[in-house]
Formats: C-alpha cells, structure tokens, sequence
C-alpha cells in the first residue's frame, strides 16, 4: 500500500528543499513529493508541525555481534538506531571473530537481515585479525561489498605496512579508510585527558598529541598512497587544524566528530566516572568549542556516534579498570537538536548534511535524499518535543549514559526505511526481515 506523509516541513539540503510539501511513498520508494497529493487508498500520516529529514546515517557504531552479545547484538542494536532516528549504520569490526573475511561479513548482514529493521553496512578489518601485522584479505572483502575499512581501536602501528595497506585500498574504487587516529607509544596505560582533571583525579592522562600526531601521519601517508582517508571521532583542536590542512590541499580527506565529544568536557569524569570513559577521552572546553566551531565551518564534515556499548557491570569497576565506550544511537539526535540546532549554534540543514547527506555520498549510498525515486529512509522530527534522557528505557542492552537525566528538546518521532515505520512516537515497530 502506499504511504502519504502530509502536512510536514520536509527539509532536504542533498536537493536545496525547504518547503511544506507532501510525500507519497510507492514500493520502498519515494514517489512523488508536491503540494495537495492525493491521499485517497494511501495509508496516511497527518505530520503537521513535524519536519521530515532524510533518515540519519551513522557511519561509527559498535554492534558487538559476534562474539560479545552481552554487550549488544544486531537485534538490539538496530533496535536502538530505529528508535534514535537513524536508517543506516556501519558497524565496527572490533568483534570475536573480526570483521576481516566474506564469512564475518556475510554473518553480520544476515543478522541484521533477520532483524529487519535498520540497513547495517560491516565495517572490513585493515589487518588480518586486526593484530597489525599483515594485510586483510581486501580483495575477498570488496567482493563481499565492503567499502569501509579499519582497525578500529588497534591503529596500525607500523607505519610501513600501512603506506602499503593504504597503496593497496586506493585500487579500489569507492573504498575509504575509517582511522581511529591514536599513537599507542604515547597514550597507552591512559585512561583519560591527560591535564588539570587528570591531575586532580591522579589518573593516568592520554596526552592530546597522541591523537594530532596520529592524525597528521595519517593524512600524510594518506596523501602518498591516495587513498580516500575518513578521520573517525576527532577530538583535539589540534587534529582540526591537520584536517583543514588537508582540505587546504585538495585531498580527500573527511572528518568526523560525536556528540560526547561536541557537549561533555573532561570535567565529565569528575562528575560521572567509568560512565565519561571514552576513546579518544573526552577533552577540555577548548577542544569542545574548536570542534563546534570546525562543524560550522565544514572542516569537520560528519557527525557519528561512535555508539560503544559495554555491560552496566564493566561501567561500575574501578575507573581505571572500566572499558572505554559510550552509548549513543539514542541520544544523538535528541543532544544534536537541543545542544546545536535549538541553540542558534547549527541550522537544521547543517546538521542533515552532516549526519545523513555526506555520509551518503562519502560511501556512494543512494540514500541520505528524498529525491523522488530514491529509497524512503527517512526519518520525522519533533522540535516541540521535550524529555529527559532516560537510559532505562533505551533499547540498546547498554542502559546508561553520562547523558542521563539531560533535558532535550526535540525527538524523532517516526523512522522510516524503505517504505516500512520502524518506529513509531519512540516504539520500535515490530517488522520482519526478508
Ligand atoms: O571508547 C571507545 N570504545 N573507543 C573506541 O575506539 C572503541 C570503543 C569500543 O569498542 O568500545
């Protein structure tokens, strides 16, 4: 049957649209959008006062599935993107076994099949194992349809082999580099900034140069191997000033930012402990502002979550013992409407773009546009919805944040993928995979 979205503002930078119009969804697909479209034999939704975006698009997730299920699975995982507005996930290769053969790969989209809600897209090992030491199979990943690669929290150390890795993955059209960007050599044994927090707290800092100097390794032997390099979750104002050197010179070269690091400080950890405790840690006010102000600018393209899930019971060991990682699929667009949007800080546009329209065309998706004939993933916004961050109600297995009890105004209201609610006025729809 079709579906007929009435009445909202429909928000759509991929195609400059910003107008009040009327969509018609026909076989996973948007069909029409225009002023007064007939709704008679449609399945009709009244959106007055809501706003549709195309659906938000994740590019750093942590799915857990295989190997660490009491953390998270794809199940619920892609429960949890579905009720935080977001259509399409990449999900990180840091699993048991890894993401680095077609049969991990071919597993994971099976799961995510079978739980039918969300598009997952597996993220490929740059290593075999992701142990660092010699190349993973690429050729039988890109066959597989992988397009992503990373090592995700194990950067490869050795330079060498990765101006090899990357000559080698710049033969393949459309494949990117995801670097987790981190100097083990200078941050190894740190559990957080390394500053006046860390001080006072007499913990072990990760110094801010561990993750600049990485950066700017990567960006240079990206430059000598040319190959499309992704700078996952940025977090010094020192790595914005590599990234704009690299876009100064032409390359290519993205960069993303998440919402712990744009809206907490290191002065987190005082407050909320284990809780704050994420890779790369979360830095002073300084950093914040270079990387809001980097967002606004577009030097800093893209928003992810870096949605990292662990047990309640790993948060609660001693700061030092805590696994690093923050849930996020259900904040971020919550955090991002309240934190930026609703403070003058970054219009609605922006942060479309950043979260759904250039993660598309980075990774050569037809998605993140409501242009007629596209696939309808999108997702419906409500800017007059106000609520607090509740962690109990999440849908990831992972119910805590150092979000909790934030107040937000603005929600998803409605998911949509390829012409199927996913969620409803925050209920995860119960579909079947195919
Ligand atoms: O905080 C983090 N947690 N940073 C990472 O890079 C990895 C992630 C995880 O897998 O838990």
């Amino acid at each position: 049957m079709k579906i007929c979205l009435k009445g909202a503002r429909i928000i759509d930078p991929s195609c400059q649209l910003d107008q009040y119009l009327d969509i018609m969804v026909a076989e996973g697909r948007i069909a029409a959008l225009n002023v007064n479209l007939p709704a008679e034999g449609t399945q009709l939704f009244d959106l007055s006062g809501k706003i549709v975006v195309p659906g938000f698009i994740d590019l750093h997730v942590h799915l857990r599935e295989p190997g660490y299920t009491d953390k998270e699975t794809i199940a619920s995982g892609a429960e949890a993107a579905a009720a935080g507005g977001v259509t399409s996930l990449f999900c990180m290769p840091n699993t048991s076994p890894p993401a680095d053969s077609a049969e991990v790969v071919e597993q994971i989209r099976s799961e995510a099949t079978a739980a039918g809600l969300v598009r997952v897209f597996p993220v490929g090992a740059l290593t075999r194992g992701r142990l660092g030491k010699e190349p993973a199979d690429f050729k039988a990943l890109y066959s597989a349809g992988v397009r992503a690669f990373s090592d995700d929290g194990s950067p490869v150390e050795d330079s060498g082999l990765l101006y090899r890795i990357f000559k080698e993955l710049s033969c393949y059209d459309g494949a990117v580099v995801f670097s987790h960007s981190e100097d083990l050599s200078l941050s190894r044994g740190g559990v957080m900034h390394e500053g006046l927090i860390s001080k006072l707290l007499k913990q072990p800092g990760i110094p801010a140069v561990a993750e600049t100097a990485a950066v700017a390794r990567d960006i240079l032997l990206a430059q000598a191997a040319g190959v499309r390099l992704h700078l996952a979750h940025i977090s010094t104002a020192a790595s914005v000033e590599w990234v704009s050197w690299a876009k100064e010179k032409g390359l290519p070269v993205t960069a993303e930012v998440t919402p712990h690091h744009l809206f907490l400080t290191d002065e987190a950890v005082k407050i909320d402990g284990a809780l704050a405790k994420v890779n790369p840690p979360l830095r002073p006010e300084t950093d914040c502002r270079a990387l809001r102000r980097a967002l606004l600018d577009g030097i800093i393209d893209i928003i992810a979550t870096d949605h990292a899930p662990h047990q309640g019971s790993e948060k609660e060991l001693p700061f030092r013992d805590a696994p690093f990682g923050i849930t996020g699929l259900e904040t971020a667009v919550p955090l991002l409407l309240s934190g930026l949007v609703q403070k003058g800080l970054l219009n609605l546009s922006g942060l479309i773009q950043a979260f759904s329209c250039r993660p598309a065309r980075l990774m050569g998706l037809n998605t993140g546009t409501l242009r007629p004939g596209a696939p309808a993933d999108l997702t419906v916004l409500d800017l007059e919805a106000a609520s607090f961050v509740e962690p109990g109600r999440f849908y990831s297995k992972a119910k805590h944040s150092p979000f909790a009890g934030w107040k937000v105004c603005g929600l998803p209201v409605l998911t949509m993928v390829g012409g199927a609610v996913i969620m409803k006025q925050g209920v995860v729809q119960n579909v079947t995979g195919s």
